[in-house]
């Protein structure tokens, strides 16, 4: 088996980001596309047929491609200042198992496929998991070909300069349907395994999350010639929300309210803003204590803005609820495996926009530093090859079980 680690190295150089340090890999960027080129290149060598679908997911089949296929695989892309493994693990991880499946003389009894999907982390057009929510008919194509990225470019005119057509965007059932049941490896974002021990984990449920724009808009004006008295400053407005964020987040059990981005415009030294954007992710267990914290948020934001003389807006660019796993598969994982932990993972994945559609599991390897969305993201190489090993036994598990299981 080429060891995950030995994949993972071979795309070590490609997403260097010099000024964030770690990676940025966003979709579609040349560094994405190399690493889409890679996989198609290893997984050729391996004699899997690819194909990219019309939306953009690249499926390397072993076997026919389809009906009754299991399919594991993850995403390429990354956060601005990533960690080399927050979906490169998964979908190196799916690779290594299948040459230790060769390599054990184990042959798939039914179609198996590693799937790569685009745009997971929203990093380029704001809404996560792209790839899956186009598949499973949980985002609109027209709302998808509309997104912009920072530089005012369409998710249109991107995927199309990508060779993806955008008019064939949408929901693909007839793929859907020929998938039986679809399982992704991923680094364990949080400190999870580090405290239990535990080299490999299966996956539970996914905190429901979404993603919010507070916009504040107030009077542009000079630095130097308008008194204090005199300003609605939208970005005291910001400063405020994000302290509100903290506060409000922190008094719900179990909440989590981040901001990460924010964006003055026009952005000036010497020039108070005109309006500031600002970006906040809430995620919570319960879907209603989501949306309940980001009614308080926005009832704090309103008269923290007009305090300042300023206005408050708020959309709405992503929700995803809360994901409970497929409880019967979650239970073949553990029957394969034994004694491994069941984790709550507090990041999303595009194992749980396809949860909706499809018996859908998770296996996680542990992260010494616990720390992920960031260059100290670490995966050790006996734990890489441990989940590698334990996805290659669900693989051939779930690829020749019968059909009751
Ligand atoms: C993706 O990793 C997310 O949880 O936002
Ligand atoms: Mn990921
Ligand atoms: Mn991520």
């Amino acid at each position: 088996m080429e060891q995950p680690m030995a994949l993972l190295a071979q795309i070590d150089g490609l997403g260097r980001d010099a000024r964030r340090g770690g990676y940025s890999r966003p979709v579609h960027s040349p560094a994405e596309n190399e690493l889409r080129e890679w996989f198609i290149a290893a997984a050729e060598q391996r004699g899997l047929l690819v194909e990219t679908d019309r939306n953009g997911i690249l499926w390397a089949w072993w076997g026919h491609p389809g009906p009754n296929a299991v399919v594991t695989g993850s995403h390429l892309d990354s956060v601005p200042g990533g960690g080399a493994y927050d979906g490169p693990l998964g979908v190196a991880s799916a690779l290594s198992a299948i040459d230790l499946m060769r390599r054990r003389g184990q042959q798939p009894g039914r179609p198996l496929a590693v799937a790569v999907f685009p745009e997971e982390e929203g990093s380029r057009f704001g809404v996560a998991c792209m790839g899956s929510r186009l598949l499973s008919g949980a985002i609109s194509p027209d709302k998808a070909r509309n997104l912009t990225d920072a530089e005012g470019n369409t998710l249109s005119d991107v995927y199309r300069a990508n060779g993806i057509a955008p008019e064939h965007l949408g929901e693909d059932r007839e793929r859907l349907a020929g998938i039986r049941q679809f399982v992704e490896l991923h680094i364990e974002q949080g400190r999870g395994q580090v405290d239990l021990g535990a080299a490999v984990a299966v996956g539970g449920s996914i905190l429901g999350h979404g993603r919010w724009r507070l916009s504040f808009r107030g009077q542009g004006n000079h630095a130097g010639t308008t008194l204090m008295s005199d300003r609605a400053d939208p970005m005291v407005a910001a400063a405020q929300a994000v302290v509100a964020v903290r506060r409000i987040a922190a008094g719900r059990s179990g909440a989590r309210g981040t901001v990460g981005r924010l964006s003055p415009i026009p952005g000036g030294t010497n020039v108070i803003a005109s309006r500031v954007d600002v970006w906040v992710d809430v995620r919570h267990r319960a879907d209603a204590v989501t949306a309940s914290i980001v009614e308080e948020l926005y009832a704090s934001a309103t008269a923290i803005a007009a305090a300042e003389g300023c206005t408050a807006t708020l959309t709405e660019e992503s929700l995803s609820p809360t994901v409970h796993f497929d409880a019967g598969l979650a239970g073949e994982l553990g029957a394969v495996l034994g004694q491994v932990p069941v984790l709550e993972s507090g990041a999303g994945h595009d194992a749980g926009v396809l949860a909706a559609r499809i018996p859908t599991a998770m296996l996680f390897v542990r992260n010494p530093t616990g720390v992920s969305h960031a260059p100290e993201e670490q995966i050790d190489a006996p734990d890489a090859d441990a989940g590698a090993v334990a996805l290659a036994d669900v693989l051939a598990h779930l690829s020749n079980a019968g059909e009751s299981s």
